[in-house]
């Protein structure tokens, strides 16, 4: 996610420079870089175990698995976007071990027929933990394949027993600013707020997860428990979340707080809708060099398509 407005450098140029940049793993010159290099050159170090993840083997493979390279560990785990830790990409992992995530509550509220304050470890009980390996893709134009432990969504809301007036569901991660001290700043109004159609949240590819590489999450990459929805930009999967509404109407999400003309409720991957300021078209996966064309729903479209039959994409970004 982008706060800097520079209008005249394109985001999606910019940002997998710096990851380069910033761990100096370019083996050639800066000054180089800027006018364009060969891509021999510009290899990252990690460029052996980029191809090869980090040998990870699922233990309860999802059959929605991408068999994409997985994006290494390092990265998945070095490189992020939480606000609450700072902006800068390394910032969470630097800083995100003041949180808290022990233990840790879930607020079911709204309209529900089972509304209360839970604890995670009773939450998740008897749910199928599932390694779900799908790609990330941020909105600026870089993505990742991350193989998530998580269980689908639906299986915990089926649990609340929704009713009739449940349209949308919100999401909010934890407000603390002695834990989270970016939440002193006011960089995004806090906490940070998510919401989904109800439709998109029973979709089987919507997981929470509660690690990654079949670890417990790090606190960088939204412990105890974060949303993932894969055909959706990355701002989507809220981290670290203490509550979930069933509400009526639809819910504000912080972005489209911020910066309403960018960042829209849907947010659904689309090559054809560019960002204001720059193009969707293509994505760089982290750790290679060479741009690859962006998918449609970010490939998930013979899941997910069908929801969205007759809705004017451009208008409903
Ligand atoms: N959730 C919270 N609470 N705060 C954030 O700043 N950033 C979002 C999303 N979830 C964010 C968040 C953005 S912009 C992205 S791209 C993804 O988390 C990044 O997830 P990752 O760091 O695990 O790759």
């Amino acid at each position: 996610m982008l706060i800097k407005h520079a209008d005249d450098i394109k985001s999606s140029e910019i940002t997998p420079e710096q990851l380069y940049l910033n761990r100096r793993k370019f083996i050639a010159s800066a000054s180089a870089a800027t006018v364009g290099l060969v891509a021999s050159t510009l290899i990252p170090s990690s460029f052996a175990t980029a191809k090869s993840g980090d040998d990870f083997k699922p233990k309860n493979p999802s059959k929605y698995n991408t068999t994409e390279d997985l994006t290494p560990y390092k990265d998945v785990t070095m490189y992020n976007n939480f606000y609450e830790f700072g902006v800068d990409k390394e910032d969470p992992a630097e800083n995100a071990h003041t949180l808290k995530t022990k233990p840790w509550t879930v607020s079911v509220k709204g309209h529900v027929k089972k509304p209360a304050t839970y604890n995670l470890d009773d939450l998740i009980k008897g749910l199928t933990l599932e390694d779900r390996i799908y790609r990330l893709r941020c909105v600026e134009a870089w993505s990742m394949v991350i193989p998530w432990l998580g269980f689908p969504l639906r299986d915990l809301i089926k649990r609340f027993e929704p009713t009739s007036k449940a349209k949308y569901v919100a999401f909010e991660t934890l407000y603390s600013p002695e834990q989270m001290p970016g939440q002193s700043r006011s960089v995004l109004k806090w906490p940070y707020v998510e919401g989904l159609r109800l439709d998109e949240a029973m979709n089987p590819l919507t997981i929470l997860a509660t690690g990654l590489y079949g670890k417990q999450l790090p606190n960088q990459n939204g412990a105890p428990l974060r949303l993932i929805v894969p055909w959706k930009y990355g701002f989507k999967s809220i981290k670290s979340i203490v509550k979930i509404t069933f509400v009526e109407t639809q819910p504000p999400t912080s972005w489209n707080i911020h910066i309403p003309n960018e960042y829209g409720f849907y947010s659904n991957v689309n090559p054809e809708v560019d960002h204001p300021r720059w193009s969707q078209g293509k994505e760089r996966r982290i750790g290679e060099f060479f741009k690859q064309k962006t998918l449609m729903f970010n490939g998930y479209t013979d899941q997910v398509a069908s929801m969205y039959s007759g809705m004017d994409m451009k208008k409903n970004f």
